[in-house]
């Protein structure tokens, strides 16, 4: 909602507001930003608040020796003109990189207008464009501000237009710029690498530039494009805190500078890195959407605002990904027909829902060396080939789903044979490989339309219901054989974007998963094509609980991949209980990736459970509101909750790191329910292995065993000691209080009903349902 007062523009959501305005000089500033104010209220904002400039700054002009730009709150950051900060926007003009852009003109649109190239919301919004323009040159720059209403959320882009005769270059150009007092600033960004993606960084802003980015080509497992900005006192749910994130799949650059004067200037855009664009005579430039929010409610606040707009506004569907069993970590390339018919055959016994035929499918593909780039079928693997294969899963009753590669090719294939110039290369240098692979020079058209072609075909000929899309290399070797360099890392995105709308949005039906080897390319740009993506190849549980953790803090959990994996697991080679391998992959959308025709029939029994558990509640966690209570790395355990919107139901998980002999009691203090209403609290039901008490067995049985003999081997095949039936019938108001005790856990001491066995990287899930109060006549 805007409120509009000549050149001061108030743009409200439900609970802040967004206020700026035209300077006496014409530059853009920004009063304010935070909980929602009244328009009665809006004038005293209107001003900044500098009587007179400081020693060393620079007059923007001779006639007010208060005004320097250095010192104002810029809605963007330009060069020459006395702001000595990170620039937002820079412009080679040919002469000079001076740029003093001054407001021109403004509209409001009913709804927003898209980007050509770029991702930009299925929903409409509302939206306020303000041009300014550069007071020396025809270079005109809009500034787009779309609106969220109902989520708090400010999407903000530029666009850059330039009406002279001659080009000019864009060395810069971040799609916002914004400046505000710092509040005693933690910076929170998601830092990684392979198997290790989403794990929070936070530190306190000191006198310094903070540079968040990613220069790999994709955003990256190594900085994700999402961060927030909190008070150091904000905790999970109370407190100010802002969060940002970026609609682009590219190199990446968020930028926190705190100020000699105590101020914060935030950015975020497209990386300038290797950057210079070439705008001609009445061309314009859009840079992708950034979006913003701010809640008092801590960073879950925050968090819920991006979950829900996602939802609503980034993603074309909302739909809940059918649970699968995916064959990679269980065959690898290394597969036939048989193998594949025993995996489908276990997953249809255990109730799951879709097969996903994983690498190795296609062409030469025997190993990582051979076959990318290729689209026809191995029928030495598959006899029958695809239709054969998805048959038989259909004949089960199961969906079929497929993996692709499609922006990759190996040296070893009919694609590279026929087309060496497809690739991003020099022409008078070896390329670098990174497994075994070069890329394909997407800025291309022809490269663009071979893959469209070929991928569009094999959807339209067998019945594929799902794919995952998966890009396993960072990009190096950035030269085309047509681009500038300087165009090729941004030309790459828009060439990969233009592939999914002709290949994504011409398959509605189909369910699309992105992936790059796990969550190297985890972003929004992805989301806005992708119903989901592959969080992490790292699929052990424990290192997944500070994936997931970090990962969740700015994309809803139905957009988060999780697989149950083997015991012992292929990333961290560690034992985990298969209850906590579900416990953490439930809160997001769930598969397996074993081979689940290996199972144990204790194992099979666990799993039928958890199957039936995920179908009853995968609503609740599609749709719900997602809260952190603790983090593994700050708590030692990690505590998440999820509520559905009527708050009637909720699950609970908690997880264990390593055992202690002296637990402390745990408290449960959560949020979000009904004060009014009671609650029956249950646990999931979970049970032992025999094993896991080794000899300390012979303490409960009437003769001595070998606990690692063949007796207690095949016993623990069918048995299992069931865990504690921990129940309570208690009001919201009290589980906000925190007046509710677990069990005690293990102390080493004694077994009992009542004790909670969790052991190193133990976990349980709570279900919490509203229950009717029954009337006493
Ligand atoms: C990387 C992915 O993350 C894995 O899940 C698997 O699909 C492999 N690529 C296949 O090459």
């Amino acid at each position: 909602m805007f409120t509009i007062n000549e050149k001061n523009f108030k743009i409200d959501t439900k609970n802040t507001s967004y206020i700026i305005g035209v300077s006496p000089f014409g530059h853009l500033l920004n009063y304010y930003y935070g909980a929602k104010i009244d328009d009665q209220d809006y004038f005293p904002f209107v001003k900044q608040k500098y009587a007179c400039a400081s020693g060393t700054t620079t007059n923007y002009n001779e006639r007010d020796y208060a005004y320097s730009l250095d010192l104002m709150f810029q809605e963007i950051a330009t060069v020459g003109k006395g702001d000595y900060k990170e620039p937002s926007l820079v412009i080679d003009n040919g002469k000079d990189y001076i740029l003093d852009l001054q407001y021109h003109s403004h509209v409001v649109n009913e709804k927003h207008q898209r980007l050509e190239t770029l991702p930009s919301f299925y929903k409409d919004m509302e939206e306020l464009v303000i041009t300014l323009k550069d007071t020396a040159l025809d270079i005109f720059v809009e500034l787009h501000y779309l609106v969220d209403y109902e989520n708090d959320v400010l999407a903000r882009n530029i666009v850059v237009i330039n009406k002279m005769q001659n080009p000019v270059y864009l060395e810069r150009a971040l799609s916002f710029n914004l400046d505000m007092v710092n509040k005693q600033f933690e910076l929170i960004t998601l830092f990684g690498g392979w198997g290790f993606e989403g794990q929070k960084s936070k530190v306190l802003l000191d006198h310094n530039i903070y540079v968040n980015d990613s220069k790999t080509g994709n955003s990256s497992n190594r900085h994700n494009p999402f961060f927030a900005l909190k008070r150091k006192d904000t905790t999970f749910n109370v407190g100010d805190a802002y969060a940002f994130n970026l609609v682009y799949s590219g190199n990446h650059r968020e930028t926190v500078e705190h100020s000699n004067f105590g101020n914060v200037r935030i950015q975020s855009g497209i990386n300038p890195y290797c950057f210079r664009y070439c705008l001609n005579a009445d061309e314009r430039f859009e840079t992708p959407f950034a979006v913003m929010t701010y809640s008092q409610n801590g960073t879950n606040g925050v968090s819920q605002n991006m979950h829900e707009f996602v939802k609503e506004y980034v993603q074309h569907k909302n739909v809940c990904a059918p649970i699968l069993i995916n064959n990679w970590e269980a065959t690898y390339m290394n597969f036939k027909t048989p193998t594949l018919h025993k995996i489908i055959d276990a997953a249809k016994d255990l109730k799951l829902e879709m097969f996903v035929l994983d690498d190795g499918w296609f062409g030469r593909r025997k190993d990582d060396f051979n076959g990318l780039g290729d689209y026809d079928v191995n029928t030495k693997k598959l006899r029958g080939g695809l239709k054969a294969i998805a048959n038989y899963a259909n004949g089960k009753k199961m969906k079929f789903g497929l993996w692709f590669e499609p922006e990759m090719v190996n040296v070893n294939s009919r694609l590279y044979e026929t087309h060496p110039d497809w690739v991003l290369r020099s022409q008078d240098r070896d390329p670098a490989y990174c497994r075994h692979q070069l890329v394909l020079d997407l800025s291309k058209k022809e490269v663009q339309d071979y893959i469209i072609e070929n991928v569009n075909k094999i959807l339209d000929s067998y019945h594929i219901e799902y794919v995952k899309w998966d890009m396993n290399r960072h990009i190096s070797d950035v030269s085309s054989t047509e681009r500038h360099a300087g165009e090729i890392y941004h030309r790459y995105i828009v060439g990969l974007y233009r592939v999914f709308r002709e290949i994504v949005l011409t398959h509605p039906k189909v369910f699309f998963e992105g992936c790059a080897s796990g969550g190297n390319r985890f972003d929004l740009g992805i989301l806005s094509y992708f119903d989901q993506i592959w969080t992490s190849d790292d699929t052990d549980a424990y290192e997944r609980i500070s994936i997931q953790s970090g990962y969740s803090m700015g994309y809803p959990l139905k957009c988060l991949s999780n697989h149950v994996s083997a015991d012992i697991s292929h990333s961290a080679l560690r034992h985990s209980p298969i209850d906590t391998r579900f416990n953490v992959a439930c809160f997001g959308s769930l598969g397996y990736e074993m081979d689940l025709s290996t199972l144990l029939p204790v194992e099979k029994k666990a799993v039928k459970e958890q199957i039936r558990f995920y179908k009853a509640h995968r609503k609740l966690i599609k749709d719900g509101t997602f809260y952190q209570l603790k983090d593994m790395r700050e708590d030692k355990i990690a505590m998440w909750l999820v509520v559905s919107k009527d708050k009637k139901e909720a699950i609970l998980g908690y997880f264990n790191g390593l055992q202690t002999l002296n637990p402390s009691i745990d408290e449960i203090k959560l949020v979000g329910l009904d004060e009014n209403a009671k609650y029956s609290f249950q646990v999931r039901p979970q049970s032992h292995s025999i094993q896991k008490f080794g000899s300390l067995i012979n303490l409960i049985l009437p003769v001595r065993v070998n606990e690692r003999g063949f007796l207690v081997r095949t016993i623990s095949k069918y048995k299992t000691i069931d865990g504690e039936a921990e129940n309570y019938v208690i009001s919201g108001k009290a589980l906000h209080s925190g007046a509710l005790k677990l069990d005690q856990q293990w102390m080493g001491t004694g077994l009992g009903n009542d004790v909670r066995v969790l052991g190193d990287f133990g976990s349980r899930l709570y279900y919490l349902k509203a229950i009717e109060e029954t009337q006493e006549n």
